[in-house]
């Protein structure tokens, strides 16, 4: 039988086709727009990730035996507000996880709701790209809209919508709007409550290898699927590709340099980390996790390099950054360009680079950008070894993963071994796993990530590049403390 998974991502979907031993046959893809309408604002239309997923789909299936396709899954990007009206209509444009528009609303709720509270409630503390304060917002700014919401949903449960016609969200994904029990798995009255939302406005929960129901006739018909296609809830994108490359069990690690950067941890019993300076979340196998998540990660090179720089390939501007630079910069990037999530939870954080002189070359700025990311993820491995977990060995995946520089970077400033999975395709992948399981052609994800294990390549550290590196991560680490305060007066918005 044959699978799909759908990696729907920030700047754009990928489709993957893949057999029952883990082969990816075939992939599509498709780029759609992000609309940034004010600084720190970021929002997308739920109808342009649903007509994408229409044109992959009938690509994907040309010259295939339709027949043959038992199951399918997204794994979405996280935390986006989506709102139907009384229709289903979509309300508004959805807010996504990198938006910054709720600092005043995160703040309320973590000054005068209480951290404390939230951390018993939900497991997690408030972010500004989390899902309640962007209904706080709206409340607040667009209350007719508001008033209009009959159904909330994140971004994939919008496409799991439109394909089955259920209101479904599964509890990875639901972990990061700060309205579920994540320990008990389960809708927090509470916080709904706070939200003036009630559960009826709510998906209904399930866990992401379920199935949620078969792909609506109609719509089977134009996409070239059979109406018996099983549609499984899916996961959110991390917890989606950390199926991919087998980070289930416990403590195993993979990092992600996506659009975003995290740092995700597999836990089988539920953690809470005192001060929720890392997401306490429910992971797709159906136990949990902990992550950390910077907002700007393979990104912030990509800004560097295309935007800044018009550089014609990446190639061309690593090749020249060698081995014995490596620890040795002067010059410093913090990558907080789209404000920061874990640790400093601080939307009004900008990026910066310092230590440049007279001397300082592009190629010196190039590596500092790659360096700024890897010292930010470390930020959050840190707090983890602080809560005990030995985290000594991590799978490295996401855009960034296939620059052999940013590997070695990894593997130096984290100071472990780094794992590159030879074949990496992402949460789409993570997500065909889960339709597998879904169709009972695995018992558990569990069995279905020992079975799919795929070859990776290990980088080491090298113990001198390290020591250089550790050094220089003491001294990144007391970058953002020193400019903390002038963050909120470089806003334009303050003139
Ligand atoms: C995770 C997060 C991002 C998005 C990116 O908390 O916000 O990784 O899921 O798609």
């Amino acid at each position: 039988m044959l699978y799909l998974g759908v990696d729907l991502g920030t700047s754009s979907m990928k489709v993957l086709l893949v057999d029952q031993t883990g082969k990816v046959c075939k992939t599509a893809s498709r780029s759609y727009p992000l609309e940034f309408p004010q600084p720190g604002w970021s929002q997308q239309n739920p109808d342009d990730w649903w007509n994408a997923l229409c044109q992959c789909i009938p690509e994907l299936l040309d010259g295939e035996d339709t027949s043959q396709i038992a199951g399918l899954a997204v794994g979405g990007q996280m935390h986006g507000l989506v709102v139907l009206d009384k229709n289903d209509a979509v309300i508004r444009p959805a807010i996504l996880w990198n938006d910054g528009r709720t600092a005043k609303e995160t703040e309320k709720l973590n000054n005068d709701f209480g951290k404390e509270r939230l951390l018993s409630l939900t497991g997690n503390i408030a972010f500004a790209g989390f899902t309640a304060p962007k209904l706080l917002w709206m409340k607040e700014h667009e209350p007719q809209l508001f008033s209009r919401i009959r159904k909330i949903m994140l971004p994939k449960d919008y496409l799991v919508y439109r394909l089955t016609g259920v209101h479904s969200c599964d509890l990875s994904d639901a972990s990061g709007m700060l309205l579920l029990d994540v320990k008990n798995r389960c809708w927090s009255q509470e916080m709904l409550r706070y939200c003036g939302i009630s559960e009826e406005q709510m998906p209904r929960l399930y866990e992401s290898y379920e199935p949620v129901g078969t792909v609506l006739p109609s719509i089977a018909a134009s996409l070239g699927l059979s109406p018996d296609t099983v549609v499984a809830a899916g996961a959110g994108d991390n917890a989606a590709s950390a199926v991919g490359t087998q980070t289930v069990g416990d403590c195993a690690c993979n990092i992600s340099l996506g659009t975003s950067g995290t740092v995700f941890i597999s836990s089988k019993e539920f953690r809470l980390p005192p001060e929720g300076n890392l997401h306490a979340f429910a992971h797709a196998d159906g136990s949990y996790h902990l992550m950390g998540c910077i907002l700007s990660a393979a990104s912030a090179y990509g800004w560097w390099s295309r935007d800044i720089l018009r550089a014609d390939s990446d190639a061309q501007e690593q090749d020249c950054i060698h081995d014995d630079q490596l620890g040795r910069n002067p010059v410093f990037f913090l990558p907080y360009l789209m404000g920061e999530r874990s640790p400093h939870n601080d939307p009004s954080a900008r990026g910066a680079f310092l230590g440049m002189s007279m001397d300082t070359s592009r190629a010196q700025m190039t590596q500092a950008v790659m360096e700024g990311v890897a010292f930010a993820i470390r930020d959050s491995v840190e707090i983890a070894r602080s809560l005990g977990i030995q985290v000594t060995s991590s799978g490295l995946c996401g855009g960034g993963a296939k620059s052999l520089l940013w590997r070695k970077i990894m593997a130096n400033v984290l100071n472990m071994e780094i794992q590159v999975p030879l074949l990496e395709e992402g949460a789409g992948y993570g997500a065909a796993v889960l339709a597998m399981v879904a169709c009972r052609a695995f018992d558990s994800v569990q069995q279905a990530c020992e079975k799919l294990h795929s070859e990776r390549t290990i980088y080491q550290p090298d113990p001198l590049i390290a020591a250089r590196y550790e050094e220089r991560y003491q001294v990144f680490r007391t970058l953002y403390p020193t400019l903390r305060n002038l963050y909120p007066a470089l806003s334009l918005a303050a003139l």
